[in-house]
């Protein structure tokens, strides 16, 4: 048996959360191996609409385990809130979730330094979603950082004054921060993690695998803020393609099977950073408003422009993907021309390859598809699907050199149909 991925080819909030609540069904384990409560992943389910921060997406089906890796950075405070809300409405969440000791913890003092270090860049600001994922990723590659399994440990409260008196001193004499220190949140969160499955996360999904158990590794962000791949400095703090899958849990390479990349219709980032096929005009407004781009952790207005297949490419060259899926093709319809960027123009000469920096010279050469003007969001069968949108698709799989194996039609559970037959 083999641990498939899904992750994001863009620059995160591709849809990611709805396309695993989907495959779930047919994996024992979903597993979080990156980043941390900076995602939002949102399920639609019967008309009600749930946003998962830090639990995996699986979360919802009875049978599926859920893990929380290695990788991944973990607010106990978030964490708390996002079980407790999921209890309310009859997931049994304490059964079904096992969390890696060596997940590192976020501590109140890593969103006071992110904040600190977003005012201190002024107009050059990442962007973050300020929930104290870069601080706490530093602390964990400077060998400072708390992990889960501190916890278990007779002089976590030790451990936790001495970082946090190193944070103050940053935030004082570094930053001269202003800030009130919080952490009773903290400490009562801490207490309740306690009562969960605090385990060696490696050898439960290795085990389970030897057992023939199927596993699916859930991505947060997007390919394109990787840390090493995307649009550097504006991405993350972690590994979000498919490598980091093995470093967040532990699993060695060969183990990994199908890649699902998952894209929009079109593309939209959110935060600073460079997006070369953004449209600040009424088209890209229009984006926003038909597709609900706000984002669904921050509920900040996400940018919004045309598909971009040079980047795409390049993300499906790093993540070895194998199974292409495309949410929000429904928010497409009625546009009179639909536009694919397939080159970038640089000092006058047309190149595919993605540049070591986006500068503002930079042009993308796009081609002009035909639209569709039909609601397809009850579409269930894609002999159904408008000729241009078949089009589109076709389209897009010629350059793309992978299958398309699913396209969704709208954010529900149920707004979905497969375009290729699977194979095992
Ligand atoms: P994630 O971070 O990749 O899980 O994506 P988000 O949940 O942040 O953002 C995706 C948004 O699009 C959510 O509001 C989803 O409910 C919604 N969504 C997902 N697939 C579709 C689709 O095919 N059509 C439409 N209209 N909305 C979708
Ligand atoms: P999901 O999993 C979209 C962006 C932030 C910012 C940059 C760095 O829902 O797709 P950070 O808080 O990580 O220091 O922010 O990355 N960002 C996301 N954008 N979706 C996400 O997650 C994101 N997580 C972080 O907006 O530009
Ligand atoms: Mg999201």
């Amino acid at each position: 048996m083999r641990v498939d991925v899904l992750l994001g080819l863009q620059w995160g909030d591709e849809g990611k959360g709805k396309i695993v609540d989907v495959l779930s069904p047919r994996y024992d384990i979903v597993a979080r191996f990156q980043g941390g409560p900076n995602a939002g992943h949102t399920l639609v389910i019967e008309g009600k609409k749930y946003v998962l921060h830090l639990i995996p997406s699986g979360i919802f089906h009875p049978n599926t385990h859920c893990v929380i890796g290695n990788g991944v950075v973990l607010d106990p405070v978030t964490l708390k809130a996002e079980i407790e809300k999921l209890q309310q409405v009859g997931v049994d969440v304490r059964s079904k979730l096992l969390i890696s000791r060596r997940a590192h913890l976020i501590l109140p003092t890593h969103k006071l330094l992110d904040a600190a270090s977003e005012a201190a860049k002024g107009d050059q600001k990442i962007g973050s979603t300020l929930r104290g994922i870069g601080p706490t990723y530093m602390d964990k590659t400077g060998r400072n950082g708390l992990r889960v399994g501190d916890l278990l440990s007779g002089n976590f409260e030790k451990k936790y004054r001495f970082l946090v008196a190193k944070h103050r001193r940053l935030l004082d004499a570094y930053y001269g921060y202003e800030y009130e220190l919080l952490d009773e949140s903290f400490l009562e969160a801490i207490e309740y993690l306690r009562g969960f499955q605090l385990i060696n996360t490696e050898y439960y999904l290795n085990h389970a695998l030897s057992q023939g158990q199927n596993i699916l590794a859930e991505g947060a962000q997007g390919t394109l803020l990787d840390i090493e791949f995307g649009s550097y400095p504006y991405v993350t703090s972690s590994n979000t393609i498919t490598a980091g899958a093995c470093t967040g849990l532990g699993i060695a390479p060969r183990n990994i099977g199908r890649v699902y990349g998952i894209f929009k219709a079109y593309c939209t980032r959110v935060g600073s950073g460079p997006f070369p096929t953004e449209l600040h005009d009424q088209t890209g407004q229009r984006l926003r408003d038909m597709g609900h781009e706000y984002g669904a952790t921050t509920g900040r207005p996400r940018r919004c422009g045309w598909i971009d297949l040079p980047l795409l490419k390049y993300a499906i060259q790093l993540n070895g993907v194998t199974d292409l899926i495309m949410t929000k093709a429904d928010v497409l319809s009625g546009l009179e021309a639909i536009k694919a960027c397939t080159a970038y123009e640089i000092d006058g000469q047309q190149t595919e390859e993605v540049p070591f920096e986006f500068t503002p010279g930079i042009r993308p050469v796009y081609e002009t598809l035909s639209s569709w003007q039909d609601d397809i969001t009850a579409i269930r069968d894609k002999k159904l699907l408008p000729a241009s949108l078949q089009q589109y698709v076709d389209y897009l799989q010629q350059h793309l050199k992978v299958p398309l194996t699913y396209l969704s039609v709208g954010p529900d559970r149920s707004q979905i149909m497969p375009m290729q037959v699977l194979t095992a």
